[in-house]
């Protein structure tokens, strides 16, 4: 067979030369006298004319789409009026052809944009034979070897933690393995290496990094797997700033290598509670304004505006009343029976609450045309947070906006009450710094006011990372372990060999951890990680390829001592 080349390496330089090319037979057109077969393989398609005076040419007549081939021929530049770019400058004259392996009819076209996930699963080889998919392994290929590079250069070392570990504390459920050689006991998957590249440090590894795999047992949504991949690293005697440009300027050479893009330098800055005000969340999408204001106390007893607590205002642009409706379907979803609204054009208000805010003296915005949004209480600012996102897709608000917007928010709570739990649980994990400056609030037990040394980095609206600078301290570990209600054995048994390791001394540090397979997404301009995972799971969190989860037999259990109930 002898393959000369792949596609992706077919250049000027090739044109009259003899060559032998392998892939699958994209598309067949068979015009009696003369047969176009479209070549595939990972690099693209590229057109093969096989004549009638070919050798091949009764073997050529036989082939069906996807059926694998090898063919040799001349390569020549197509006529002047049909080339196109890239392979499509060429054709390749066919002489010889071997047919390597046929195929079933697809399940699915592979052109079709349309099918199923769940079918496209199913058949995940043939899915990721489409060229959309091709590009997206290419893309995390990219990522991972410019990573690698980068932080090398950057002298991060990567270190490898187990699979087979201990809990880690990350906030969601974990997923458990059973041991065979000691029946009743488990291991359970990282959530991440969170307590590993705490330890490395305390090794003296000083800059860490690993592409690591991570573990959550957690309700699925589009931007989140079961297993899933974080750019993790850890750096020795750093404060927060450091940590911070050392991860924006890698990001933005990631982006520049990787996709010539520049992202804004420095990537804009906000705290948690300037975020929420402004944008109704912590995860701000920063490519499009409307940012929401706070009109306090104003008007309490506004008729038409039902509720307590402040008041705040979105000015969206004019609104018909189809989509107040649609609009108003969010704001239920927060507790709000209504959203209340006014148009303004040219400072005069009309229409919804207009009469109401009138004559309670409403100082409009000066804005020449707009419909006006109010919302009052608690929930006022996760309901305006997501209707700006719904204004966002309702009225394109994206077009000519820039392609990535990043942000830092920085000043997360350390801790936050849990009604479910009745305890304060750490917002990051808690091996997160507290706020020098709030540790008098620490002392005193207003732990809700207490800042963390913690930060997101979060990108069109996406939290693609997350870290933190760490306690280093035994003494102040322990502390925030019993603050967040864990006993002395609990704090033993999940945390022993940590707090010992503690008690050797550890450097200051901190460090980050990039969820790859969101930051793949965004730049690829996929909406689902799936997308941009070879093999994902499933929003049931199962792969139907390989039907995972699946059943063991009766003898696996035995062996471990199991029994199910
Ligand atoms: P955190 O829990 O914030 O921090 O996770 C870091 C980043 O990982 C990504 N991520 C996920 N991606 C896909 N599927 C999931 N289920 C999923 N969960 C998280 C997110 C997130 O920002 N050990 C700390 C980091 C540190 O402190 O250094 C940690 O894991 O993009």
């Amino acid at each position: 067979m002898r393959r000369t080349h792949l596609l992706e390496q077919l250049g000027p330089e090739a044109v009259g030369q003899q060559l032998t090319l392998t892939g699958w037979v994209h598309r067949l057109r068979n015009l009696g006298g003369l047969i176009f077969l479209e070549l595939r393989d990972r690099g693209g398609t590229l057109q093969v004319q096989v004549t009638p005076q070919s050798a091949c040419f009764a073997a050529a007549e036989t082939l069906h789409a996807e059926a694998i081939v090898a063919v040799s021929g001349t390569l020549q530049l197509r006529p002047e009026k049909q080339r196109k770019p890239g392979l499509g400058r060429f054709e390749l004259l066919a002489e010889q052809l071997e047919l390597l392996a046929e195929s079933k009819p697809l399940p699915f076209p592979l052109d079709d944009q349309g099918v199923n996930e769940e079918l496209r699963l199913s058949y995940r080889f043939l899915d990721l034979r489409r060229p959309a998919m091709q590009a997206a392994l290419r893309l995390r290929h990219q990522v991972f070897a410019a990573l690698y590079r980068l932080l090398d250069q950057r002298g991060f070392l990567s270190v490898e933690t187990p699979l087979l570990t201990k809990s880690t504390p990350e906030g969601a459920r974990d997923f458990l393995v059973p041991s065979r050689l000691q029946p009743g006991q488990f291991y359970a998957l990282p959530q991440s290496p969170q307590l590993f590249k705490q330890l490395l440090m305390m090794s003296g590894v000083d800059k860490y990094f690993q592409l690591a795999r991570c573990f959550r047992d957690e309700d699925l949504r589009a931007d989140r797997q079961p297993d899933f991949t974080q750019l993790d690293l850890e750096m020795s005697f750093v404060e927060q700033e450091d940590v911070i440009s050392l991860v924006e300027e890698l990001v933005r050479a990631l982006f520049q290598e990787v996709l010539g893009a520049d992202l804004p330098r420095p990537f804009p800055r906000l705290r948690y509670q300037e975020a929420a005000l402004r944008y109704g969340s912590d995860k701000p999408d920063l490519r499009f304004g409307l940012e929401i204001q706070q009109l306090g106390s104003w008007a309490p007893e506004l008729p038409g505006l039902p509720g307590e607590g402040p008041l705040s205002l979105l000015a969206a642009p004019p609104l018909s009343r189809k989509q107040l409706d649609q609009l108003a379907e969010t704001a239920r979803r927060f507790g709000f029976s209504q959203l209340p609204w006014s148009r303004l054009e040219a400072g005069v208000l009309s229409g919804g609450i207009a009469t109401a805010l009138e004559a309670a003296g409403f100082r409009p915005p000066e804005l020449p045309k707009a419909t006006l949004l109010f919302l009052r209480g608690q929930q006022a600012g996760a309901a305006f947070g997501a209707l700006r996102l719904a204004l966002r897709d309702l009225l394109s608000l994206l077009e000519g906006a820039p392609r990535f917007a990043p942000c830092w928010v920085t000043d997360f709570p350390l801790m936050e009450w849990s009604g479910e739990e009745n305890r304060y649980v750490s917002m990051h994990h808690p091996f997160t710094a507290p706020n020098p400056e709030d540790l008098p609030l620490l002392e005193r037990g207003d732990l809700g006011g207490v800042r963390a040394l913690a930060y997101d980095l979060v990108l069109n609206g996406y939290e693609v990372g997350g870290g933190s600078v760490r306690i280093h301290r035994m003494e102040l570990q322990r502390k925030i372990f019993s603050l967040l209600g864990l006993g002395p054995e609990q704090v033993e048994a999940k945390f022993g060999f940590f707090l010992r390791a503690l008690e050797f001394g550890a450097p200051p540090h901190g460090g980050v951890a990039l969820g790859i397979d969101r930051l793949v997404m965004l730049m690829a301009g996929a909406s689902s990680i799936r997308d941009v995972i070879a093999f994902p799971k499933n929003n049931r969190g199962a792969d139907p390829l390989v039907d995972a989860p699946g059943a063991v037999e009766a003898a696996q259990l035995a062996e471990l001592g199991l029994r199910l109930a």
